[in-house]
């Protein structure tokens, strides 16, 4: 089979799952999760500008909220010292894995906690892990084809999310490309081959090793949004990673397949800032 045979029967199996027949209703590519009904086509009545009116859900601060998430971070911000930042300790946990609604998510399983992260005084606990792709949060305009959401839980119910973008590598130099087989491990995100890998060996608990994303650290643009699926809760306090990761077209793809994400993404559209201001800890 060829290459472009093999993308074709990809792309024709993504499709066919999107739509596959679910509880949404029969035409739409909406899943049912854990939390409700909603979905990301955008001309669905339960696409990302509907949730707010999703009956019986209580969506409602979707559409009335008015500091909600993602955002495009703009190129006017605050400047903080990188000592100041968030400061996360997570290298690897046992997390359980679990589908949810158009994504699937790690939620930690150790008795020991997954990790903390200090900010603003408070200890933020890892509780969840799961990714988007397109990126949700845009980069003075520029989305990425996939980002990292690190949920973390403080002891007064507060939540701080690490997101962290990812991006295909610049092509690389042609001759070394074509002759060279080292390019097909190139540049591979170790976060996301781990994962993936162990949920096609069908494990649903599994070492997670989120130091690989969260070790390098340029700082962090931070703002208060909301979580960015329903209920859309307010008060979330964004922690966006200033380094962003290399990650395969490939990753990407096994990602958005495992997590039956459609041709419309698994992404909420920007929302509008207002008056927020975003504080930069970086060097
Ligand atoms: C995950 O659990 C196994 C079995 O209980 C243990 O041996 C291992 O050290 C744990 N891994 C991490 C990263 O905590």
């Amino acid at each position: 089979m060829s290459l472009y045979t093999f993308f074709i029967l990809s792309a024709l199996i993504l499709v066919a799952r999107a739509s596959e027949p679910v509880a949404g209703g029969p035409t739409e590519c909406v899943v049912k999760g854990v939390d409700g009904v909603y979905g990301y086509d955008p001309t669905s009545d339960h696409g990302p500008d509907a949730w707010g009116d999703i009956p019986d859900h209580h969506y409602e601060t979707c559409k009335t909220g008015d500091i909600q998430s993602p955002i495009d971070f703009p190129t006017e911000v605050k400047y903080g010292r990188l000592a100041d930042g968030p400061k996360p300790d997570i290298v690897a946990a046992n997390m359980t894995w679990s589908a949810g609604n158009s994504n699937w998510a790690l939620s930690c399983a150790d008795d020991e906690g997954c990790g903390v992260t200090m900010f603003a005084g408070k200890a933020f606990k890892l509780v969840n892990t799961h990714f988007h792709s397109p990126s949700e949060h845009t980069l003075a305009g520029r989305q990425y084809p996939l980002e990292a959401h690190m949920v973390h839980q403080a002891d007064d119910g507060s939540y701080a999310v690490i997101a962290t973008m990812f991006d295909y590598p610049q092509d690389r130099d042609y001759r070394s490309t074509i002759y060279t087989r080292a390019h097909v491990d190139f540049n591979k995100s170790p976060l996301v081959k781990s994962i993936l890998n162990s949920m096609k060996e069908g494990r649903e608990k599994f070492p997670v090793y989120l130091g690989s994303v969260i070790d390098a650290n340029k700082g962090y643009c931070v703002y208060v949004g909301s979580l960015t699926t329903p209920p859309c809760t307010e008060g979330v306090t964004f922690l966006m990673s200033m380094n962003v990761q290399p990650v395969t077209r490939r990753q990407v793809y096994a990602y958005k397949i495992t997590a039956g994400v459609g041709i419309d993404g698994n992404n909420r559209p920007t929302q509008p800032l207002h008056k927020r201001e975003i504080t930069c800890y970086v060097k």
